[in-house]
């Protein structure tokens, strides 16, 4: 990823009007993007406060995030991309946040998340929520998935955890949500290890297998 690319994507994303979308929202939230081949956090879609200032994860869910992840050691944006799978925020008939569609969630997801995924080329994805993991997992409910890693068909390690703002209102899941947050840690870092130990004796598995790539999906 040149930052000329990641900026020229960005460029393409903010002007975006290819849905109904671009009707409901005060401006496209396109995402914060850290490191390449590093730590992607992917939510659902922007709500009232992201939407007014164009920022991921601003409101209370936001702080509660913000919070988990310093408890790690972690920073956004120095640390890790936080983008989500839908870029403008739905809303109801009475301007209140609403829960993206499946067709808007794949709309988007293909036309922009996976551009920014590919430049990025994250080591994990780590799903906040129920609406994220559908979009990279269409059959899985959230509640059998948390807490654990999965191997996508396009070659990232995606990890599951709950949303912020489903743990503001079951606070007695925090310990569990501490445990997820530990767990994201520990596994980043192996799969950082794991790509130094890789390089270092230059056995690189590019190339073999049936492995596809995110290009295959775009
Ligand atoms: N919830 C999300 O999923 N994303 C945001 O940016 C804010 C709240």
């Amino acid at each position: 990823m040149t930052n000329d690319e990641i900026a020229k994507l960005t460029e393409d994303i903010v002007i975006c009007e290819a849905c109904h979308l671009k009707n409901s929202r005060t401006q496209v939230v396109p995402g914060l993007y850290g490191p390449k081949n590093g730590l992607c956090i992917i939510g659902e879609a922007p709500g009232y406060y992201e939407d007014k200032q164009g920022i991921p994860f601003v409101g209370r869910s936001g702080k509660l995030l913000d919070n988990m992840l310093s408890g790690i050691g972690l920073e956004r944006e120095k640390d890790m991309s936080i983008l989500n799978v839908i870029k403008c925020r739905p809303t109801t008939a009475d301007n209140n946040n609403r829960t993206p569609t499946n067709s808007e969630l794949k709309f988007c997801g293909e036309r922009w998340l996976f551009k920014q995924l590919k430049l990025l080329s994250p080591k994990l994805i780590v799903t906040i929520g129920s609406i994220a993991l559908r979009f990279f997992i269409p059959s899985a409910a959230v509640t059998k998935y948390v807490g654990k890693s999965y191997d996508t068909d396009f070659g990232i390690k995606l990890y599951v955890t709950y949303h912020p703002a489903y743990i503001l209102r079951n606070y007695n899941l925090m310990d569990l949500y501490n445990e997820h947050f530990e767990g994201i840690k520990s596994l980043y870092l192996n799969l950082l290890n794991q790509n130094e130990i890789t390089s270092d004796n230059k056995r690189s598995t590019k190339g073999q297998g049936e492995q596809k790539s995110l290009t295959d999906f775009l």
